[in-house]
């Protein structure tokens, strides 16, 4: 089974699909975690997102595994270094460039092949899986986005001003909706779900409900 979730950022989709993975005991895999380790390693030795020959000559460096949800870079857990402020807002400037989207796309269809995977991202839908047996995209409001985004950074010991995360996301699915490679978009064959007031059970109640449907 293949299943996308797709979605602008703070609209719940790796909680959901985090949740729906262990409920169908499927894998689950953070294709956003992917994007920002790699930011992570780029930002680290100082190659901006304009340096293409540098990024093209390092990409076959970086190695990515999932292990028990964590995100590991080069046999190293990255998960929490990667939702930090620093990655968070530059992740969408390296994610707009070609060799990286086309790098990690392989890797993701690659992982899809050999198992049942609920993968999360922008264009899970619309490339990564296109053939998948259930597709959604989560919308929500900016402001009820910005709100569940300041709970979790709160959570991890981080104070921010709603109206900077109001901007930072705006700002970041701009990017996202606007590049020219596998943009952040609604499939044709997607099922719209509006979470900005649902709870999380409620979502994955219409979710589930719609797989047991078929
Ligand atoms: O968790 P949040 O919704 O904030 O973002 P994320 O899923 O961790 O993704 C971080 C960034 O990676 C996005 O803003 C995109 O720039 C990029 N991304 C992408 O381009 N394509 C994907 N399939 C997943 C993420």
């Amino acid at each position: 089974m293949k299943i996308a979730i797709d979605g602008p950022a703070g609209s719940g989709k790796s909680t959901i699909a985090k949740l729906i993975a262990k409920n169908l005991n499927i894998t689950y895999i953070d294709t956003g975690a992917m994007y920002r380790a790699v930011t992570l390693y780029f930002m680290d030795k100082n190659i901006p997102a304009n340096d293409l020959d540098s990024i093209k000559h390092e990409l076959p460096n970086i190695e990515l595994e999932f292990i028990d949800n964590q995100m590991h870079m080069n046999q190293k857990n990255v998960s929490l270094e990667i939702r930090t402020p620093r990655v968070t807002n530059n992740v969408s400037n390296y994610a707009k460039i070609d060799i990286i989207r086309e790098d990690l796309q392989n890797k993701q269809k690659f992982i899809a092949l050999k198992q049942s995977v609920i993968m999360d991202g922008r264009d899970i839908g619309t490339v990564v899986l296109k053939d998948a047996d259930f597709k959604f995209f989560l919308v929500a409001t900016v402001l009820e986005r910005a709100r569940r985004r300041l709970i979790d950074l709160n959570r991890e010991g981080y104070q921010m001003d709603i109206n900077l995360l109001i901007e930072e996301i705006e700002r970041r699915d701009a990017i996202d909706a606007s590049r020219d490679h596998s943009p952040l978009k609604k499939a044709d064959d997607a099922i719209e779900i509006d979470t900005s007031k649902l709870t999380i059970d409620e979502v994955i109640e219409k979710i589930e409900n719609i797989i047991k449907r078929g």
